[in-house]
């Protein structure tokens, strides 16, 4: 499995806070079935030299201590008006210097502004991945919204915790209704630690397997984060639009 989204790099945002956490968190991510992962800290202004710094060291402590791990670059972007520009000029990664960039939005917003802000990105050339889009009460309540999204072009994220139920039940139901809709181009883990949200894989691909079939695993959790990595086009999917 290849997990693109993941708070694993130290000591830089509310994810691992020490490279004994982030070693830690690697091992179980390998435990689990992951053979490569986006570090992908959270970002909005210019941390490029701080971010790349921090994987390198990761990279380099995976080394050391035998690890098999393939850790490549990234971050999760908080989407804002400057997004378009910022990634343009070369002030944010998209996941490993692809055309995906991830972005996430604030919790509580309507979903408007988010809308224009992918357009935006969209337009300067990159495929932007939202991250999470069914813990967005706005995305439960009225998932129409996603519709728009697939038609400019984005991709979405659903995280291995909202399948599994610990972000509560709407998060669950939205997330299974993304995934059976055909709207999920990726499932990642967006650990954060060793202890709670953490990179473990090997259940969601189980569900992923048992809910759905063992190719939507396969999809969902190496084909098309593979796809990502490399550059490649993700091959269109006609979802079952929500009406
Ligand atoms: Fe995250």
């Amino acid at each position: 499995m290849i997990d693109l989204h993941s708070h694993i790099l130290p000591d830089l945002d509310d994810g691992s806070q020490s490279l004994r956490d982030s070693l830690a968190m690697a091992r179980m991510a390998v435990d689990s079935g992951v053979t490569a992962m986006a570090a992908t800290p959270h970002c909005s202004g210019d941390r490029t030299r701080e971010v790349y710094a921090a994987w390198q060291l990761l990279r380099e402590a995976l080394k050391e201590n035998g690890i098999p791990l393939k850790l490549f670059p990234g971050m999760e972007i908080f989407g804002t008006p400057d997004t378009a520009r910022m990634l343009r000029d070369g002030q944010l990664f998209t996941l490993n210097g692809s055309r995906y960039p991830l972005i996430e939005f604030s919790f509580r917003s309507d979903g408007q502004e988010e809308t224009w802000i992918l357009r935006n990105v969209c337009k300067a050339g990159f495929r932007p991945i939202v991250a999470h889009p069914e813990r967005y009460a706005y995305v439960q309540q009225d998932p129409k919204l996603v519709n728009c999204w697939h038609k400019m072009g984005c991709l979405l994220q659903v995280n291995r915790g909202s399948l599994l139920g610990r972000f509560g039940v709407h998060a669950r139901e939205t997330g299974m209704e993304l995934v059976d809709r055909g709207f999920a181009a990726i499932v990642a883990s967006d650990a954060h630690s060793p202890q709670i949200r953490t990179p473990w894989m090997e259940d969601v691909r189980r569900l992923l397997t048992e809910e759905f079939s063992p190719q939507c695993a396969r999809v969902l959790l190496t084909e098309n984060p593979r796809k990502i990595l490399k550059d490649e086009e993700i091959p269109p999917v006609e979802p079952e639009w929500f009406l």
